[in-house]
């Protein structure tokens, strides 16, 4: 009887996470920022200006940047003990630890720690080793390097506009929220937005633009972050499974933190574009 229980629950588990990762991929899928992100699109075809791309990179700086102190909001209000690690193996990461490729890698030694080109992009940091020049920020550092562009101006909140600090301060509301179904839907709605593409969109461009101009520019910023991507989309169904058996899930709060945080993320890119509309650039 008890095993019979068990399948039965087993079951309708099983069954309300299809519907809800249904509704949720849907959701993301058909949001603007996904569907038809106009910034992103025109980057790609490589017509940024050097002083645009200056401007994206002190934008995406700041954001990266907040992004951390959402990401520790995140672990320091996540629900259960999994939750908590798996929050701080992003955080960890984030700041300079390497992650530890599963059995069978090791980890690499020397510059191979610090060149984002060969770091793993799986794995877990625990028992792995902190490098400085590990840290994604400081990745962003050596890529803004050629573009004149120094850790004084990049990273901070005084160097975003309107538009990126509404997005940054969404992050901490919704992404770091204290309701773990809001935390839990803005969480989903970031991976699925992040392996949508856009990180594609942008190498496209950077591509052209290291080829008319820049031929130092080290692109591993975000050719890293775009292979992780790949992996995070496959595992959303686990992350969307181990947050509903959490207790007190709400579905609605679930759906509504990811509808606001992607609106979050359209803010940044509405405001990238609005920007290039009316010529406004970093120089
Ligand atoms: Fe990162």
């Amino acid at each position: 009887m008890r095993q019979k229980g068990d399948e039965m629950i087993t079951t309708s588990i099983e069954t309300d996470v299809l519907t809800l990762g249904a509704r949720a991929g849907e959701l993301v899928a058909h949001h603007r920022v996904v569907a038809d992100n106009t910034y992103t699109r025109w980057f790609a075809t490589g017509a940024a200006t050097t002083d645009e791309v200056r401007h994206l990179t002190v934008q995406f700086s700041v954001f990266s940047h907040q992004f951390v102190e959402a990401q520790l909001r995140k672990v320091i209000n996540a629900a259960d003990l999994q939750t908590y690690r798996a929050g701080k193996e992003i955080l960890m990461n984030e700041l300079g630890v390497i992650f530890k490729p599963p059995i069978g890698g090791g980890v690499g030694s020397g510059e191979g720690d610090l060149d984002p080109a060969l770091v793993a992009t799986d794995g877990s940091v625990d028992g792995s080793r902190f490098r400085f020049a590990a840290a994604h920020f400081e990745w962003l550092l050596r890529f803004a390097a050629p573009l004149n562009l120094g850790f004084d101006q990049l990273g901070k909140r005084r160097h975003a506009t309107a538009s990126t600090l509404r997005f940054c301060d969404e992050l901490l509301r919704i992404y770091g929220s204290e309701d773990a179904s809001t935390a839990e839907g803005a969480s989903y709605a970031v991976e699925h937005w992040a392996a949508a593409g856009f990180w594609k969109e942008l190498i496209a461009g950077l591509r052209v633009v290291q080829l008319r101009q820049y031929p130092e520019l080290n692109l591993a910023f975000w050719t890293w972050h775009d292979k992780v991507e790949d992996q995070h989309a496959a595992h959303t169904d686990d992350e969307l499974a181990q947050a509903m058996v959490l207790p007190g899930f709400d579905q609605g709060k679930f759906l509504a933190g990811a509808t606001e945080m992607l609106d979050g993320v359209q803010a940044f890119w509405d405001g990238l574009w609005a920007d290039h509309l009316v010529g406004r650039s970093t120089t």
